[in-house]
């Protein structure tokens, strides 16, 4: 029991936007590098805190398409230190029942050593149900948009599928986690108010929470705050709350 929470309305998917790594850095006259670095403790607390809530999808947004514009060292940096995290993490998130899953492309800059131990990790954790981990990963919600597209034509070239029978669901079948719920709630830190590029299609509901948390002081308790207030909110869905239909 988690004070202030209803366990029966816990989110199913909480989407986080780790943001703030670099500012936190600079604060403290460190390299902005550090940051990054320091933000592992904040993940490893929150999904301690997830696990605690009995939350079964969590999702978090390490890497965007549009971070390789980033200064080569800190790009570089960000390769080696998401690789080192994984191997240094995967074992103990195995033993607590975690999946690990990854969307985004793995092809292109991504180095290859990478790419194999990502897909290591997904096929170590691959049976574990306890809570679904997935690392938003060289992601970009344009470039899966794109990518899905791309595989709907490519069955429709094939005679495979007709194009008037594509409807919202073909399009959910083919994005890089089909069997993902969409976020209930997304949460984003550093006192940003975007989207970023990060899953465009499946938030098209979700609720979003704002803290100015730089992420590498993000524990969570701060996770708790955010759910507290998700379900302090009315979701309609475009409809109308239940009691309030007589206008
Ligand atoms: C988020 O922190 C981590 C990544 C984008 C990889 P930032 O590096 O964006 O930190 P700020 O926003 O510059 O403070
Ligand atoms: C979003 O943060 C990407 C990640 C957290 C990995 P950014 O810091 O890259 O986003 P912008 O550039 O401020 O929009
Ligand atoms: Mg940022």
């Amino acid at each position: 029991m988690i004070p202030g929470i209803d366990p029966s309305r816990v989110p199913r998917h909480i989407a986080l936007v780790m943001d703030g790594n670099g500012r936190w850095a600079q604060q403290r006259g460190l390299k902005r590098t550090e940051g990054h670095a320091a933000g592992e403790e904040a993940l490893f607390d929150t999904v301690e805190g997830g696990l605690e809530l009995g939350l079964k999808w969590m999702t978090v947004y390490a890497f965007s398409t549009e971070n390789w514009r980033r200064p080569l060292d800190e790009v570089r940096f960000l390769m080696r230190f998401n690789e080192s995290l994984l191997l240094r993490r995967r074992d103990d998130l195995n033993e607590r029942g975690v999946r690990v899953r990854f969307i985004g492309r793995r092809g292109g800059r991504v180095p290859k050593r990478v790419v194999r131990h990502i897909e290591d990790t997904e096929a170590l954790t691959a049976k574990n149900r306890r809570m679904t981990l997935t690392f938003a990963f060289n992601y970009g919600g344009r470039a899966e948009l794109t990518d899905a597209v791309r595989s709907i034509a490519r069955e429709v070239a094939a005679g495979r599928m007709r194009a008037d029978s594509i409807d919202e669901k073909t399009l959910s079948r083919h994005l890089y986690a089909p069997d993902m719920p969409d976020p209930d709630l997304m949460v984003r830190t550093s006192g940003e108010f975007r989207v970023s590029n990060y899953l465009l299609w499946e938030s098209a509901y979700s609720e979003f929470v704002f803290t100015d948390v730089l992420w590498p002081d993000f524990r969570a308790e701060h996770l708790y705050n955010a759910v507290r207030e998700f379900q302090r909110r009315d979701r309609r869905f475009g409809g109308l709350e239940p009691g309030s239909e007589s206008a």
